[in-house]
């Protein structure tokens, strides 16, 4: 059966100890009381090692946010996956809106992270999503099949075993409007079924598919109890251990 997730994406929030504080509350958190589902806190580089060495790695896993689409060398202000790995963290967020976005990351590009990702033993959270103009041009689905097909599709199905796809429509993203559970659903089972077309059921079957988008925990119950979202990627409401909790908590109704 396919593994129930809550992520949170930092993004470029928390100063070191900011970020020391966050992890060494909800460590303590979740540790006296246990998650139903996997808990992944993706942090800023800058924390990776040092959070690494607080959480109980059984109970929250620890990603980046990104790696670089080179193996090593001469390549300034880059992080490879190789250096993410060596950290202690287990995975790692590629093909964020944001990235693709304000940093060009394109399909190809993305190819090449992913590649170096799995070649490091790293467990990737790829996402995916379209834009306000294309949702109104009802482009989602080709969107999000393109992006698939550009950067992960080449995976044997072992590889994309260690790939969970995270759905974040871009309108959704830190602007307080969620899609609606219906309307995540019914991309989420679309999703499911080219996973199914390229790889098979059972493959589709076992492969996690996270919503994110203004996810907290008002929304969360009802958006984890369709059939096809198999958790979330969070954002602004991971910032708080409460909010997050409460997000985690959906698992528990
Ligand atoms: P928000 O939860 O802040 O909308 O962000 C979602 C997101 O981009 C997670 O990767």
């Amino acid at each position: 059966m396919r593994k129930k997730i809550v992520a949170g994406n930092w993004k470029m929030n928390k100063n070191l100890q900011e970020g020391v504080a966050l992890a060494t509350e909800l460590n303590e958190v979740l540790t006296a009381d246990k998650p139903n589902c996997d808990v992944i806190i993706c942090t800023p580089f800058i924390h990776l090692a040092t959070v690494s060495n607080i959480i109980d790695h059984t109970v929250i896993g620890l990603g980046a946010e990104n790696c670089a689409d080179k193996e090593k060398g001469a390549f300034t202000g880059e992080v490879s996956a190789e250096m993410v790995k060596s950290t202690g963290a287990e995975y790692v967020i590629l093909g964020h809106s944001e990235r693709r976005e304000y940093y060009n990351e394109t399909p190809a590009i993305l190819k090449e992270k992913v590649d170096l990702a799995l070649a490091n033993g790293l467990k990737i959270i790829f996402c995916i999503g379209e834009s306000l103009a294309q949702r109104e041009a009802n482009q989602q689905n080709e969107v999000v099949k393109s992006e698939l097909e550009g950067s992960v599709f080449h995976l044997t199905a072992e590889q994309f075993a260690n790939v969970v796809i995270a759905y974040e429509p871009i309108w959704a993203i830190g602007t307080g409007k969620t899609a609606t559970s219906d309307q995540a659903e019914e991309i989420h089972a679309y999703i499911r079924s080219i996973v199914a077309d390229k790889y098979g059921k059972e493959v589709a079957d076992n492969t996690s598919i996270l919503y994110g988008g203004s996810c907290k925990a008002s929304n969360a119950p009802e958006l984890f109890a369709k059939e096809d979202i198999d958790g979330g990627l969070i954002g602004g409401a991971s910032l708080k251990t409460p909010d997050f909790k409460g997000i985690i908590d959906a698992w528990k109704k």
